[in-house]
């Protein structure tokens, strides 16, 4: 019932009608949904289309180069890649607070975006990834409860303020449909069965302060974490699984001295829908390594821990 090929060609003659010959722009955050809503209407209508990526310095290690060598290397799309790590630590500097952090990643996306946008007076049109999910959660109960315990930073609002429309080429299907669409767009394997990563990165994995040091650490551990479990093959068993930077400071050994460094905690949950989650139960082993190669491979952290909190009470995230 559901023919690719088929399903393609009709997507992109509805893109090709609906835009004409007028301009798009689309914020590409290296996430699955916009990365296949950024694949299909390329497909569609090619340099019509301008990708706006904004990397805010909290995404995960070598992300921002493979978003740019899938999209403007491989695909040859209009990409502008915005640098803003300076603006956002400027602005996350001394705050503490989860939320009050969230709110400020949140804004300050929404303002480099429309900084960028601005740029490109010719479109007409913003695209999104908004999937069938999104579009049901908008009207649900379910998520404003969700919303009340943290807020998801979306880019809502946006297209109002910029006087654009709206273009969601994704909005009838549901996620695994938009996995497969990306592979059949020639997206990597990799990319589209990602983990969920929250809209304020690592952001939300630094307890309290965000700091530039802090990142640097969270990227690297983080990025061994995955490798591991990748090859293991536990990364396609979880749901979720990333690492948490601890900033408090504990005593090791390392040869003939003392240390004095930060601790990680690794994060790893099974789960349908994300309202409720298990601790992955990954074998002692694979933690065992994980730990020695975080250890030994990135200075500055000497303690490796593991969380075994179910949601709930415990979120999946840590803020
Ligand atoms: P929690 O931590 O609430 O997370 O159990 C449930 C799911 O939501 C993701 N999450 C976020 N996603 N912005 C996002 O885009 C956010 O602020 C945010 N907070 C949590 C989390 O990664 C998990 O998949």
């Amino acid at each position: 019932d559901w023919n690719m090929p088929g399903y393609i060609d009709e997507a992109v003659r509805k893109i090709r009608e609906q835009v004409g010959d007028e301009e798009v722009i689309l914020g590409l955050s290296g996430g699955v949904d916009s990365s296949v809503a950024a694949a299909l209407i390329h497909r569609a209508i090619g340099d019509q289309l301008t990708c706006v990526f904004v990397d805010h310095g909290l995404l995960r290690l070598n992300e921002g180069r493979m978003v740019m060598e899938m999209f403007a290397g491989r695909l040859h799309a209009r990409v502008v890649h915005v640098d803003a790590t300076a603006q956002f630590m400027g602005h996350l500097n001394g705050v503490t607070d989860p939320e009050q952090k969230r709110k400020i990643i949140g804004r300050e996306f929404v303002e480099v975006f429309q900084a960028e946008a601005q740029k490109l007076p010719n479109a007409k049109w913003l695209a999104q990834g908004t999937i069938y999910p999104d579009v049901i959660e908008s009207g649900g109960a379910k998520s404003k409860k969700a919303h009340t315990i943290k807020s998801h930073h979306n880019v809502g609002g946006l297209p109002e303020t910029l006087g654009l429309k709206l273009l969601e080429p994704l909005r009838d299907l549901f996620k695994d449909e938009v996995r497969e669409l990306g592979v059949a767009l020639g997206l990597p394997h990799d990319m589209v069965y990602r983990h969920p990563f929250p809209g304020p990165g690592l952001g939300v994995r630094i307890l309290g302060e965000v700091k530039q040091e802090y990142a640097d650490l969270l990227r690297r551990a983080d990025a061994i974490f995955i490798d591991e479990l990748r090859a293991a093959g536990w990364y396609d068993k979880t749901s979720q699984a990333f690492a948490v930077f601890l900033p408090v400071k504990s005593v090791g050994v390392m040869g003939d001295g003392r240390t004095y460094e930060y601790v990680v905690a690794l994060r790893a949950v099974e789960t349908q829908d994300f309202m409720t989650a298990h601790w992955a139960e990954l074998p002692h082993s694979l933690l065992g390594k994980v730990s020695n190669r975080i250890i030994n491979e990135v200075r500055g952290i000497n303690r490796v821990v593991y969380d075994i909190s179910g949601k709930p009470p415990a979120t999946i995230e840590w803020e």
